[in-house]
């Protein structure tokens, strides 16, 4: 779904009318594995997704390069009209990179994320009903009932802005960031040679006791008192910071906001059907740390 809608505006996509599924070429497990390109191995199902990934690129372009132009125009317009340049800024091969790397940045990121906000408010009902109590609330005030969601609305969901940047804090969906050392960095006694690469744990500062107190527990009410962490902060980096910040970061958070907004506005959380607690014990179990509420429509 989170490809499907990222991909529709990027390269124009459509999801519905394509034979192809493009978030299957991604093969995240391979992303971390040992580099051995053999079949059978995860590194080697991610090499072969990545090919096939580009084909498929190959042809959007190709396509798009032999249409009329268009007069609304999406990010795969924007990076044709530069390679038809006499002096383009950028290859076709780094175009393709671009485009993979920016719907991998868009896909993984955000359907994780999403994924985790579920965990967490599944886990911890009070958040859910507070988060619930604020989208009804704009449901109530709203002329037309099947309207979409204004800009105005959008900025109004404050509680809803909590439970994501609290989530982002838990989960570090980017585990770990790089930097290079532009010069000798001292620090603390340590010096940090000029040239080194430097590997930024985001977990050790968005768990730091002296910072978020009891850090491991999901408590989004803790953001009611810090002010929103645009652009990233010292303390909050799920986004990165500094001049490599996420260009997708308010995209993403628009994202799960809607999200959000129509899980808990057309869709209700109930335990699950207690047929489920008759089966074996490891099964309750994975129920109970998992799964304990199902979310049904219900408008
Ligand atoms: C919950 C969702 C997301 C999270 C947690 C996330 C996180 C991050 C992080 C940590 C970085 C590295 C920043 C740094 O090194 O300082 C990054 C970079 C980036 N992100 Fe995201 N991201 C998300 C969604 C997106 C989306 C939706 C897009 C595109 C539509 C996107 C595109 C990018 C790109 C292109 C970069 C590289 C920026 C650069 O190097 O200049 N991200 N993101």
């Amino acid at each position: 779904m989170i490809l499907s809608v990222t991909a529709k505006w990027l390269i124009g996509y459509d999801a519905s009318a394509s034979s192809e599924e493009l978030w299957k070429y991604y093969d995240i497990r391979g992303l971390i594995a040992f580099p051995l390109n053999i079949p059978g191995t995860a590194f080697y199902r991610c090499v072969q997704g990545r090919k096939n990934l580009m084909k498929v690129l190959k042809q959007f372009i190709d396509g798009r390069k032999n249409a009329k132009p268009r007069e609304r125009k999406d990010f795969l317009d924007l990076v044709i009209d530069e390679l038809r340049k006499e002096k383009p800024v950028l290859s076709e091969k780094v175009a393709f990179n671009l485009l993979f790397s920016l719907l991998f940045a868009s896909f993984e990121t955000t359907s994780s994320a999403i994924t985790v906000i579920l965990k967490f408010l599944t886990d911890n009902p009070k958040a859910l009903q507070e988060l619930t109590e604020e989208h009804e609330q704009i449901l109530k005030k709203r002329t037309d009932p099947n309207s979409e969601i204004t800009w105005e609305e959008y900025r109004s969901m404050k509680f809803t802005s909590c439970v994501i940047h609290e989530s982002l804090r838990l989960a570090n969906i980017a585990p770990v960031l790089f930097r290079k050392a532009k010069q000798d960095v001292h620090i603390n006694g340590y010096t940090i040679p000029e040239g080194w690469i430097v590997m930024i744990c985001p977990a050790a500062v968005h768990l730091n006791p002296t910072t978020y107190k009891d850090p491991i527990v999901f408590n989004p009410w803790r953001w009611k008192d810090i002010s929103e962490p645009i652009g990233g902060s010292n303390d909050f980096f799920a986004f990165g910071w500094g001049s490599r910040f996420c260009v997708g970061a308010d995209f993403a958070k628009l994202q799960m906001t809607i999200f959000l907004h129509y899980l808990t506005t057309k869709y209700r959380a109930m335990p699950r059907l207690p047929f489920f607690a008759t089966t074996s014990a490891t099964k309750i179990a994975f129920l109970k740390y998992y799964s304990r509420l199902k979310y049904y429509a219900y408008r």
